[in-house]
């Protein structure tokens, strides 16, 4: 019996183009054994869009997207249209409408690639990291005032509830259980003093109901430190929509590149569509050149095929993509190589077509 799915596929800017259709043809193969198609439906929302019609999505684009299972998406942002206007013109509607609340961001060293961190063994990082992602310090809340004037004053207000705190730690704290049941905060009550004391009153009332959880919290900057000091102490690690976004980056350089890093917006309840979207940018310095690494992105609709109830069919994509960093010479310039993102994809479709035989 064959699954089908409709994936709303916004592959966007810069090297999103470039890499959604790699790993495109990668979830295709390895759903082809495993019966799964999927009914790619491409819109070409993005910066250039934004040219066009003055919109980075048409007026009903939400609705358009929910007829979908799931959304697959590349990279949104390029010079000539402000960030906070392709952000907010796309990827915010999108996480908010569907109450995509959890962002769902792996930081595992993969085998065959040397950490930039001194003597990080092959396995040495392996953690999760929870970023709540529809409140916090990303808020509409605030204003300017006296324009142009030496008086000019800006503000900018965070938002927490206490219901969007509860899910994402709720969620953050089950995970810890199906994993080794760690899990740290990431907080800064010392120096913010409204949010962060409730972020963290929060984290311990939920603790004390998960007495099989360890927990821990970390103010924002020691915690920063700890990733680079001493990675392998983390297993699930929650934290605000601003230090999730910060810390991920920093997690996505110490497991090697940005390139290689993915993370899920996810709809935990499945009410609404989910969206896919490895951490990295367009990468306007690189896009057009045939160099970005498509691994995030592979990575990511490893996610996608989790999410959809179809972990055997993910871990064959993990399964390639460890294969081809640890047994072939196929990288992209970010990793070292000098491939191209085509190669490194013909290497992962023969890398999956090699377990086929095996299996
Ligand atoms: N989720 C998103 O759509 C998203 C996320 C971050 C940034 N952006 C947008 O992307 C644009 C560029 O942002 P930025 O430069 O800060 O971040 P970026 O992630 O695009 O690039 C940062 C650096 O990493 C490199 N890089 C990123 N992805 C790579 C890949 N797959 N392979 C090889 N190298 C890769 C780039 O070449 C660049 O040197 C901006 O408009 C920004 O707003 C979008």
């Amino acid at each position: 019996m064959t699954s089908t799915y409709r994936i709303a596929t916004i592959p966007g800017d810069g090297i999103g183009t470039e890499v959604v259709p790699a790993a495109q043809q990668v979830l295709d193969a390895v759903g082809s054994r495993h019966g799964i198609r999927f009914d790619w439906n491409e819109f070409d929302w993005s910066c250039e869009y934004y040219a066009r019609t003055g919109r980075m999505m048409p007026e009903n684009g939400l609705e358009v997207l929910a007829e979908h299972d799931q959304i697959f998406l590349g990279a949104v942002g390029y010079p000539g249209v402000p960030d906070h206007v392709s952000l907010w013109g796309l990827l915010v509607p999108i996480r908010r409408a569907f109450r995509q609340y959890v962002n769902l961001r792996p930081v595992t060293l993969l085998p065959g690639i040397d950490s930039p961190l001194r003597d990080v063994p092959a396995g040495g990082i392996d953690f999760l990291v929870v970023r709540e992602n529809n409140e916090g310090e990303y808020s509409e809340t605030g204003g300017r005032l006296y324009r142009g004037t030496p008086e000019e004053l800006a503000i900018q207000d965070s938002v927490f509830t206490r219901r969007g705190v509860d899910r994402v730690m709720r969620y953050a704290f089950d995970l810890a259980q199906c994993r080794s049941g760690r899990l740290a905060s990431a907080t800064k009550s010392n120096g913010i003093i409204h949010t962060m004391p409730f972020w963290d009153e929060i984290f311990r009332e939920l603790a004390a109901e998960h007495r099989d959880v360890e927990t821990s919290e970390y103010h924002i900057d020691a915690l920063a430190a700890m990733f680079v000091l001493d990675p392998g102490r983390f297993d699930v690690v929650v934290a605000s929509n601003l230090f999730g976004d910060i810390l991920t980056d920093l997690g996505a350089a110490i497991i090697g590149s940005i390139g290689i890093a993915p993370s899920a917006n996810l709809n935990p309840e499945g009410e609404h569509p989910s969206m896919f979207e490895p951490v990295h940018g367009s990468a306007p310095d690189i896009a057009g050149t045939g160099a970005a690494n498509p691994l995030g992105q592979v990575w990511t609709g490893a996610m996608m095929l989790d999410h959809l109830g179809h972990p055997q069919a993910a871990a064959d994509v993990m399964a390639a993509i460890s294969s081809v960093l640890a047994d072939t010479g196929a990288r992209t310039p970010d990793l070292g190589g000098t491939a191209s993102t085509q190669e490194v994809t013909a290497e992962l479709l023969t890398a999956l077509a090699r377990t086929e035989v095996a299996a």
